[in-house]
């Protein structure tokens, strides 16, 4: 299995396309709020990674324990490297200054002003639902800056914003969905990533036992490679259809 390889899914065409267009809104009418949504295992993080890593864009992922504060800690650093900005107080040990949640959330917004077109992708937004400072202060940097934000969150995210805080829902000015890899997708991902090539009818098994989802894809994928390099048939046993449903099973929270 090939590694580091980054494929141009459907997924990944649709949600690039959704960005751009948020990037050439008009920003002093329109505010930069974006969402990607999407069932577990369908390259959602990768994709956020990638374009971060790519564009110069800031990736910041919500742990399950996150606060406004850590958060705007997080935020704070991350614009710090990302726009080299040397001459920012930071405390005796080079991080974030002291002060109230508030101050620093101000600091950031007013970096944020100097930088209208900074991006910030925040990954597990899910994180964020219950805790109302924490989506607030989100919602604050949407609100008072020029940054376009994009939430990543799971397929319910989208549904639960737009019932608990439909004045944040709203202001969102695209929603895009991860769905399940086609055939298409899944030969493109076998052209890739694997080490050998495989038939179109292997293609057809990987994406049928997959049901589609990329992280279940990559274990098939291991499991016929492993199985084409020790001469075996290349089958699937009860035993390999139940390693790949535990993959599924292994997110990258
Ligand atoms: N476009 C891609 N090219 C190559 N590999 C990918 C791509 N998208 C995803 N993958 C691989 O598939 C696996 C699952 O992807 P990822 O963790 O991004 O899914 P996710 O949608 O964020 O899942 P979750 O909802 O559980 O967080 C990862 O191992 C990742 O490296
Ligand atoms: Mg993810």
């Amino acid at each position: 299995m090939k590694e580091q390889v980054f494929v141009k899914t459907a997924n990944v065409d649709n949600a690039t396309k959704a960005i751009m267009k948020l990037l050439a809104r008009p920003i002093n009418e329109m505010v930069g709020l974006g969402m990607i949504y999407g069932d577990p295992g369908l390259g959602k993080s990768r994709f956020a990674k990638q374009m971060c890593y790519r564009k110069g864009y800031l990736y910041i992922r919500l742990e399950a324990s996150e606060t406004a504060k850590s958060f705007s800690q997080k935020l704070w650093r991350g614009l710090k490297y990302q726009l080299n900005l040397t001459s920012e107080p930071t405390n005796e040990m080079g991080n974030a200054p002291g002060g109230s949640t508030n101050s620093l959330v101000n600091l950031c917004i007013r970096i944020l002003m100097d930088a209208p077109h900074s991006v910030i992708m925040i990954d597990e937004f899910d994180n964020a639902l219950p805790n109302r400072e924490l989506r607030e202060t989100i919602r604050d940097i949407v609100d008072q800056t020029f940054a376009t934000v994009i939430l990543i969150g799971m397929s319910g995210v989208r549904d639960k914003l737009e019932r608990t805080n439909p004045h944040f829902f709203d202001r969102s000015n695209f929603f895009c969905e991860f769905n399940s890899l086609s055939v298409e997708d899944v030969t493109e991902i076998c052209k890739k990533v694997c080490e050998f090539e495989l038939s179109p009818k292997l293609i057809e098994t990987a994406h049928k036992a997959s049901a589609g989802q990329f992280r279940k894809l990559i274990k098939t994928l291991m499991l016929f490679e492993d199985k084409i390099r020790n001469k075996r048939a290349v089958t699937l046993t009860a035993k390999d259809m139940k390693e790949i449903e535990n993959a599924g099973d292994k997110g990258s929270k």
